[in-house]
């Protein structure tokens, strides 16, 4: 097996910054790969929480004028990471999360503080530091969209590159006036390069331009190649479809394990169900919910955006009140949802509660006291939750859309009686259909022996990243490869 070396750029990576799953793929494929034989390096943006992170490093390179400033590539290991940070304080430094300020708005250099990350991916991957020589560079999501671009119109030897797409509802489109001011050349600007409607496209440019596209689910690849999950670039992609494929998601399954996490009130196992009435009846009291273990505890993890579908949870809870059941909310995001949410909490003590944070401890909590996760997405790349759902014996009950279908066996009257199905799908996009799924899940749930079938086949579900890892090393290797022995060199 031949080793190879890749360069993975994303703009957020666990545990050191997070705002989705982006980061917990960011965070948990290299070790996944290491055990492949592929070695990755991982280049992030030098925010305040990734320098803190950070116990020591080498500067490896330093930039006299990066995008309008002095910046420095710091080489280093944190927390089992290999990183590489590009701190460039002009761009970086600076409260909030990765892509807004405090106030919840957009900086409104996002274009030049992204293009910086990819200039200087492309520049390693041209030799800038000469211990660093990537045979890939992976780039993930619109922040790394030009990678491709660059190596392109740079018109040097350049490493082979994949384009991951984690969310085709994040584009990263920018006025045409930057072209040169990002260090494009004109001749960039066109249907085959980083032109997208009038405007520059980082994810276009990267899906355009890249040598592999992947994204997070098979079906979410067979998705975004229609109009509506492809927002655009879905004629691109149908004609790039040879280079396109779904290569699922895994969880982190030390960091997600429900035998010795030590966020939670009971450790439990397959075969020790009966620990997780501890945990439920300590979620009940932290969302001051009614003491009962008989209601069946539905739990939400997750950002609060339209894509999330909970506005459809909302208008789905008479439903959920009438089967007798509580709901238990953790999110953050779009002020809009979260007041609506709050308000059907007030509406209904005792049996909605709702915690408005970005709270790592309370997700395990959740995931290790709820019966049964909710994720009413209206479209789905992947989804994590869910798979720590699984881990965790709490019932996934989904919307079936992307990562969502691929993930979960629908308690189908052939899957309940073959024994194999894992959770619930409903249509998604419509507040009846979840409503419908909410109504199974209860009945479900009162039917003790199929509920604990349901938990077990769950949690016995392999949600590492074992296979995926497998399937992007074999990508990779596929790549640095030339595809047809035939065409290579004879040997003299
Ligand atoms: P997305 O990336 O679209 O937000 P995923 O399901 O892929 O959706 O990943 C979400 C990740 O973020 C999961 O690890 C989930 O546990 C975590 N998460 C989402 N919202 C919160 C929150 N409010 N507090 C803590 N963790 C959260
Ligand atoms: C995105 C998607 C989510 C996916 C995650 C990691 O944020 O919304 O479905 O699991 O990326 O790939």
């Amino acid at each position: 097996m031949t080793s190879v070396s890749v360069l993975s750029v994303a703009s957020e990576i666990y545990p050191l910054i997070k705002t989705g799953g982006l980061a917990d793929v960011a965070g948990a494929l290299p070790a996944a790969l290491a055990a492949e034989d592929v070695a990755v390096r991982s280049l992030v943006p030098g925010y305040p929480a990734v320098l803190a992170g950070l116990p020591s490093g080498e500067t490896v390179h330093e930039f006299a004028d990066l995008f309008g400033g002095a910046a420095r590539l710091i080489a280093g290991t944190a927390q089992d990471l290999a990183l590489l940070v590009l701190d460039a304080p002009h761009l970086y430094a600076r409260p909030g999360d990765p892509y807004r300020g405090p106030q919840g708005l957009d900086w409104p250099d996002n274009a030049v503080r992204f293009a910086a990350l990819a200039r200087v991916a492309a520049d390693l991957g041209h030799g800038l530091v000469p211990s660093i020589a990537p045979d890939v560079i992976h780039a993930h999501d619109w922040q790394a969209g030009l990678v491709p671009a660059y190596l392109q119109y740079d018109g040097l030897p350049r490493p082979k590159t994949v384009m991951t797409v984690h969310n085709m509802a994040f584009q990263g489109q920018f006025p045409a006036a930057l072209l040169a001011p990002l260090g494009l050349p004109a001749v960039a600007f066109a249907i085959d390069g980083v032109e997208y409607y009038g405007s520059i496209g980082f994810l276009k440019a990267g899906l355009q331009l890249a040598d592999r596209l992947t994204t997070v689910s098979p079906t979410y690849a067979v998705e975004i190649q229609s109009p509506a999950a492809g927002m655009g670039l879905d004629g691109l992609l149908r004609a790039r479809a040879d280079r396109l494929s779904g290569i699922l998601n895994g969880i982190d399954v030390e960091v997600w394990n429900p035998g010795n996490d030590p966020m939670i009130a009971a450790r439990f196992g397959p075969r020790r169900l009966g620990e997780r009435a501890q945990n439920k009846a300590a979620l009940q009291e932290r969302y001051d919910l009614a003491a009962s273990p008989e209601a069946p505890l539905f739990g939400v993890v997750s950002r609060l955006s339209w894509q999330k579908g909970l506005d459809l949870l909302l208008a789905a809870l008479p439903v959920l009140l009438a089967a007798g059941a509580q709901l238990a909310v953790l999110g953050a995001g779009e002020a809009a949802l979260e007041n609506a949410i709050a308000a059907a909490a007030q509406a209904h003590p005792g049996r909605v509660g709702a915690i408005f944070e970005f709270d790592e401890e309370l997700a395990h909590q959740i995931q290790a006291g709820a019966d049964a996760i909710l994720v009413p997405s209206r479209f789905e790349p992947c989804g994590l939750t869910q798979l720590c759902a699984l881990r965790y014996g709490a019932v996934p009950v989904v919307a079936r859309a992307g990562g969502l279908t691929d993930t979960v066996i629908d308690a189908n009257e052939m899957a309940l009686a073959a024994g194999v199905a894992t959770g619930i799908q409903f249509a998604p996009g419509s507040a009846e259909m979840l409503a419908n799924g909410i109504r199974r899940a209860a009945s479900l749930f009162r039917t003790v022996g199929a509920w604990r079938r349901m938990q077990q086949m769950g949690m016995a579900t392999d949600v590492s990243w074992r296979r995926p890892a497998n399937r992007y090393a074999t990508l990779y290797r596929e790549l640095v490869r030339p595809a047809d022995p035939a065409s290579e060199e004879a040997p003299r």
